[in-house]
């Protein structure tokens, strides 16, 4: 059984659907992300699951229990959700230790158990040593240790974050990432991470769900949603994409501009298709002739160190590819390129419209 389940749930602010009918289900111990642009309705799903946010319509069930049914709903502190927030909202005036205690204290817990349950917890984030440190004297990637610690200490069924990174530098982030992802491995603990950094969500999660507009998008692994984007919308919020208009030119073949390609994976009916190259995946051909291999122009090239960011042209029409450093590629020079066929993924058109 599932310890979350979302079910057609739909949040209006008076006349703006903020949450559409949106459902999903997260199992037990598993790291899910909602992933969108800004004001899609992240956070008004996640606030609605903390039962911070009353739903017009739709269902909750945390681990098999209902906690919102319409606008029926179980009060926040009964709910066995802990959440934890973009500013952690780390107590300054009280010690790492209070701050983690807390929680506990309000929950009666006995003193001997609440100081081995607060001492085990801050072991296990690494903050061991600083338990009579006060929260302003912590750096922000501490802060951020103690606000997990915070919200783990109480043993929740779920833990809810809102974009807990987003305040921090590019480095103390992409490192926090890194420690949160390891956190969460070792606690294995039931959570819903909301972000709109697609990086983050991929490099974090075991299922992303990706929202635009107050809807669902998509759902699936962080592999699915970058090989098989299912709309134009999610193969170039996720990742980097070429997308070409394409006509499918008999079976497993299809025309994209003046070139003519095999794609690996069949398109489905008759519609116009939009055809989804990822620039890593144009790779440089040694010379003329074979499957998928055509002729280009580089017209620009940007050095990124660990790769070349071209911008090329074939077959009239313009594309990126990302060419290895090592390949000295400059710009002017004319070139044969191949894509697998593998790496050819069709998107239908018709989908955009519907969402
Ligand atoms: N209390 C509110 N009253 C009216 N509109 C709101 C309220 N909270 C959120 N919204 C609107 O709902 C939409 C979704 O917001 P939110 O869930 O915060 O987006 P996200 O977290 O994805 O950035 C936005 O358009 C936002 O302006
Ligand atoms: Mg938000």
């Amino acid at each position: 059984m599932a310890q979350l389940q979302v079910d057609r749930l739909s949040i209006r602010y008076g006349q703006y659907l903020a949450v559409d009918d949106v459902s999903f289900d997260v199992r037990e111990g598993e790291f899910v992300s909602l992933l969108g642009p800004s004001g899609c309705g992240k956070t008004t799903t996640l606030r609605c699951i903390a039962g911070l946010e009353t739903a017009s319509s739709g269902r909750i069930a945390i681990g098999g229990q209902r906690v919102a049914d319409g606008s029926w709903e179980v009060p926040p502190n009964k709910r066995g959700v802990n959440m934890v927030f973009q500013s952690y909202a780390v107590w300054p005036h009280m010690t790492v230790f209070e701050n983690v205690a807390y929680g506990l204290r309000s929950q009666r817990v006995p003193t001997a158990e609440l100081t081995r349950r607060v001492r085990d917890t801050l072991e296990m984030v690494g903050l061991g040593a600083f338990e009579k440190r006060y929260g302003t004297e912590l750096s922000g990637g501490q802060q951020q240790r103690l606000a997990v610690a915070r919200a783990v200490v109480t043993s929740p069924r779920l833990l809810l974050f809102d974009e807990p990174l987003s305040n921090l530098d590019a480095g103390l982030r992409e490192r926090m990432r890194v420690e949160l992802t390891e956190l969460q491995r070792r606690l294995g603990r039931t959570s819903v991470y909301v972000t709109h950094d697609q990086a983050e969500a991929m490099a974090m999660s075991d299922r992303v769900i990706l929202m635009r507009n107050g809807r669902i998008v998509q759902q699936g692994t962080p592999r699915d949603l970058y090989e098989t984007p299912n709309c134009r919308f999610a193969a170039e919020f996720v990742g980097n994409a070429n997308l070409l208009p394409g006509v499918l030119d008999g079976p497993g073949r299809i025309r994209v501009g003046d070139l003519r390609l095999n794609a690996a994976t069949p398109a489905s009916g008759d519609a116009d298709l939009l055809v989804c190259i990822r620039p890593e995946n144009v790779q440089i051909a040694g010379e003329a002739g074979g499957e998928n291999v055509f002729a280009a122009q580089v017209e620009r090239v940007g050095y990124l160190g660990n790769s070349l960011s071209c911008e090329i042209s074939a077959g009239g029409l313009r594309l990126r590819a990302d060419l290895p450093a090592h390949s000295r590629m400059q710009q002017g020079a004319s070139i044969h390129l191949r894509v697998d066929p593998a790496n050819i993924t069709l998107v239908p058109e018709v989908a955009e419209a519907a969402i």
